[in-house]
């Protein structure tokens, strides 16, 4: 990593990463590690998750890891209230958690509909809210949400989690207009088609990818490492003047 920016101030920030335990949220959390963030991380894979806190103390950076359901908001908020004890009031949060299970449309059900949406939106709105007051004292901070290009593209075999993909970006203007004029700024990222572990083992077979070469500019599969610098850089101060905005990173896809 030693290759890429180093950022001055994330060093000593309390950044919290939901979804941190594996694909691109663990490369976020080695990415803020590397930076000197204090990084606590939430995630439902418990050995995972551990697993990751103790790599990065063995660098020598601070890391916090609370084991939670996202789609229990109870759970959630008393996590950021633990992580918050012991890292600080968070500076950055990535609200980068989702599951992308596919679905039938003729099969969704009211129930299954309420659950991917709390699985693929609603807490990123409650952790904003959670650290939303420590933001508001320290005069500041940033939030990036992981929204997709998929309600871009118009995917189907996955209606309510592009559903609530969509509804990211709408949350994120809406948040960035509440909490602009506190400091805090609010984006969204949409990733492509990045190789996490799970999309390598579920997803990449020879037809996936020529349609998604057949889409993007650039003719390779991207990198989690690759949407990880781009949060950083969002999560700075080096990215100031941004807000409210989509930034995509899809090789040149939608
Ligand atoms: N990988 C891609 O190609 C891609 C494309 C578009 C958007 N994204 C978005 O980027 C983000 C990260 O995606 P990824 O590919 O790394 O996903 P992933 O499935 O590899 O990792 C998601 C993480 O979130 C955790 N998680 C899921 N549901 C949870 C819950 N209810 N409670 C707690 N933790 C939970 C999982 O355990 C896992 O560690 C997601 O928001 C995803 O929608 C990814």
């Amino acid at each position: 990593m030693s290759s890429w920016a180093s950022y001055p101030s994330l060093e000593g920030a309390t950044v919290l990463v939901t979804g941190g335990a594996s694909g691109i949220g663990a490369s976020l959390v080695r990415h803020f590690g590397a930076q000197g963030s204090r990084v606590g991380l939430i995630d439902l894979q418990e050995d995972a998750g551990a697993a990751l806190v103790e790599e990065l103390r063995g660098r020598g950076q601070e890391a916090r890891f609370a084991a939670v359901d996202l789609r229990d908001i109870t759970a959630l908020r008393a996590a950021i209230d633990e992580i918050v004890g012991a890292l600080g009031p968070v500076g950055v949060l990535v609200n980068n958690a989702a599951d992308d299970t596919r679905h039938a449309f003729a099969e969704v059900t009211p129930e299954y509909f309420d659950d991917r949406i709390a699985t693929n939106l609603r807490h990123q709105f409650f952790a904003a809210q959670a650290v939303a007051p420590g933001m508001v004292a320290a005069g500041g901070g940033a939030i990036v949400n992981m929204g997709s290009i998929t309600w871009l593209l118009g995917q189907s075999d996955l209606p309510v989690y592009t559903t609530s993909k969509a509804a990211v970006t709408g949350m994120t203007r809406a948040l960035a207009r509440e909490l602009g004029p506190k400091g805090i700024r609010v984006n969204a990222v949409l990733p492509g088609a990045i190789m996490t572990e799970r999309q390598i083992r579920l997803w990449k077979t020879p037809e996936y990818e020529a349609q998604v070469m057949s889409g993007q500019c650039l003719q390779r599969f991207l990198e989690p490492d690759e949407v990880a610098r781009l949060v950083l850089f969002l999560a700075s101060d080096d990215g100031s003047g941004c807000t409210g905005q989509d930034y995509l990173i899809d090789g040149g896809w939608a």
